[in-house]
C-alpha cells in the first residue's frame, strides 16, 4: 500500500461507515488511536473520501466487536463496516513462507456478515514478514502504518464497500451498445478495465498484480467468449463494462488474440503457460475451485456442454443503469445459442441475489478461489431451452 491509488468514486451517494477496531496489544492500541484521531488523516479523510461519514468505535475483545458489528449491520442494510484488529489471524506452519489463516472467532465473524457491506482489516506486528494478503481479508497492515498508508487503506475499503452495494437507479446511457468484443484492442481494453476493477475488489491474482501489465488476463479467456458495453466516443468507442462466458466446447474465436496480447506482455508470458498447465485439464475454473464431480464426469465423458458466465463489471461511474443486466443476459443469450446445457459462476454470497434474478442457483459449494484467497460461492442455472436429463441438484 505504499503507492497513491486513483479510484473512481461516486460523489452523489454518502454512505455512513463504522470501523470498528480491536487490538489485543496496547502499543498497537494507541499507535492506531493516535494515528485515527491525527489532524494528517482527519483532514485527508473528508477531502478524499467526501462519500462516507465515517465513524470509529474501540472494542474491548474480538467478541464484542463481533456484536458491535451485528448492532450496526442488522439495523440497517446502507450501513457499512470495517473491522480493523491486530487478532484476527494466525500464522500457521508451512514450508517456505510463513502461512496465515483466520483465528475461528474471525472465521464466524466472515461468515456471519458475508452478505452484508463488511470487508476486514488485519494488523500485524511490523516484526513479522507481512504478507501481500491473507485469505479472506481485505487487507494486511502493518503495526507502523503511515497516515499515508492508512489513507490509502480507507480509499481502497470504501470504494471496494460502494462496488459491493446496490446501486443508486440512473437512466441508461445514450447510443450504449451491449454486444460482443469485436477487434483486439478492444479485447486489451477489456482486459484493462478488468484489472481497474478487480483491483479495487481485491480480485486479482496476486501474480497478475505482481506483473505490472495493468491487464486482468487469464489463460482462460483464449477460451471465452467476450462481452461489453460500448459508449460512442468521438470516433470510437469507450468500454464501461464487461462479461465473459467460458465454454468447454469451441469454437473459441478470441483464442488468437488473447494469446497474442499475453505473449506481448513478457511479464505474463510465464504466468499464461502456468495457467494453461493447470485450468487445460479443467477448463472451467468452477471445476478447478469446487468438487462437482459427477457433473464433471458428464462433461468429460457424455461430451455436454458447460458454461460459467464471470468478469461481470461496470465501470463505477455507469452503475445503476442496468448495463450488467444487459452484459448477463448477452451472455445467456449466447450460452443457449451454443447449446450450452449448465451455466455456473462462483461469486462472493453478497452477490447470490443479485444472480437470483437471471435464474442462477446456489449449489450449496463453496471453495477458495485459486490465486485470489476470496471464499466463494459456486451457482448454477440450467439452459431453459434444453431438454436436461436431471435437475442441477442431481450433478452436484
Ligand atoms: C456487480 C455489478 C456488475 C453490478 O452492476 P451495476 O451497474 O451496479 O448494477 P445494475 O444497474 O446493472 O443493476 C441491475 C440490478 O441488480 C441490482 N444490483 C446491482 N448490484 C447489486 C448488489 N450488490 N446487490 C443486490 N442487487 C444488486 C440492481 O439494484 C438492479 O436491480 P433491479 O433490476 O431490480 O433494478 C457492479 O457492481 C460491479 O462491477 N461490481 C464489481 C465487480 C464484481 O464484483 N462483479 C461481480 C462478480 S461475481
Amino acid at each position: 500500500m505504499s503507492q497513491s491509488i486513483s479510484i473512481d468514486t461516486n460523489p452523489g451517494l454518502r454512505r455512513d461507515l463504522i470501523v470498528v477496531a480491536f487490538f489485543q496489544n496496547e502499543s498497537i492500541r494507541s499507535y492506531f488511536a493516535k494515528l485515527i484521531r491525527s489532524s494528517e488523516v482527519n483532514a485527508q479523510q473528508d477531502l478524499e473520501i467526501p462519500n462516507y461519514a465515517i465513524q470509529f468505535e474501540y472494542s474491548g475483545t474480538l467478541e464484542n466487536a463481533a456484536d458491535r458489528l451485528s448492532h450496526h449491520l442488522g439495523s440497517r442494510d446502507d450501513i457499512a463496516a470495517i473491522l480493523i484488529s491486530d487478532s484476527l489471524v494466525r500464522q500457521i506452519p508451512a514450508r517456505g513462507d510463513a502461512a496465515w489463516e483466520l483465528v475461528p472467532t474471525a472465521k464466524v465473524i466472515r461468515d456471519k456478515f458475508a452478505q452484508k457491506l463488511y470487508v476486514s482489516v488485519a494488523v500485524l506486528q511490523q516484526s513479522v514478514r507481512i504478507p501481500n494478503r491473507i485469505s479472506n481479508i481485505d487487507l494486511v497492515l502493518r503495526s507502523d502504518c503511515t497516515a499515508p498508508a492508512w489513507l490509502d487503506a480507507l480509499k481502497l475499503l470504501t470504494a471496494r464497500l460502494s462496488y459491493l452495494a446496490r446501486p443508486e437507479k440512473c437512466p441508461r446511457p445514450k447510443g450504449i451498445e451491449v454486444r460482443s468484443v469485436q477487434s483486439q484492442t478492444e479485447l486489451y481494453e477489456a482486459f484493462r478495465l478488468r484489472y481497474a476493477v478487480y483491483k479495487v475488489m481485491g480480485y486479482l491474482d496476486e501474480e497478475i498484480e505482481k506483473s505490472g501489465a495493468n491487464l486482468e488476463l487469464h489463460w482462460c479467456d483464449t477460451i471465452a467468449l467476450h462481452f461489453g458495453a460500448f459508449l460512442p466516443r468521438g470516433n470510437g468507442t469507450e468500454l464501461v463494462g464487461t462479461s465473459r462466458l467460458i465454454t468447454t466446447s469451441g469454437p473459441y474465436p478470441y483464442d488468437t488474440w488473447t494469446k497474442f496480447i499475453a505473449r506481448a506482455h513478457p511479464q505474463l508470458r510465464l504466468l499464461f503457460k502456468n495457467q494453461q498447465a493447470a485450468f487445460a485439464p479443467w477448463r472451467l475454473p468452477i471445476f478447478h475451485t469446487m468438487e462437482l464431480n459427477k457433473y464433471i464426469r458428464k462433461v468429460f465423458l457424455r461430451g455436454e456442454i458447460a458454461g460459467e458466465l464471470s468478469r461481470v463489471i461496470v465501470r463505477e461511474g455507469w452503475r445503476g443503469t442496468g448495463l450488467s443486466s444487459e452484459l448477463v443476459n448477452v451472455a445467456i443469450a449466447k450460452a443457449d445459442a451454443c447449446g450450452v446445457h449448465y451455466m455456473f459462476l462462483e461469486c462472493l454470497e453478497i452477490h447470490e441475489e443479485y444472480y437470483n434474478k437471471f435464474g442462477f442457483t446456489a449449489l450449496g459449494r463453496a471453495g477458495e478461489v485459486v490465486g485470489i484467497g476470496k471464499t466463494m460461492i459456486g451457482m448454477g442455472r440450467t439452459a431453459k431451452a434444453k431438454e436436461t436429463p436431471f435437475p442441477l441438484e442431481a450433478l452436484v
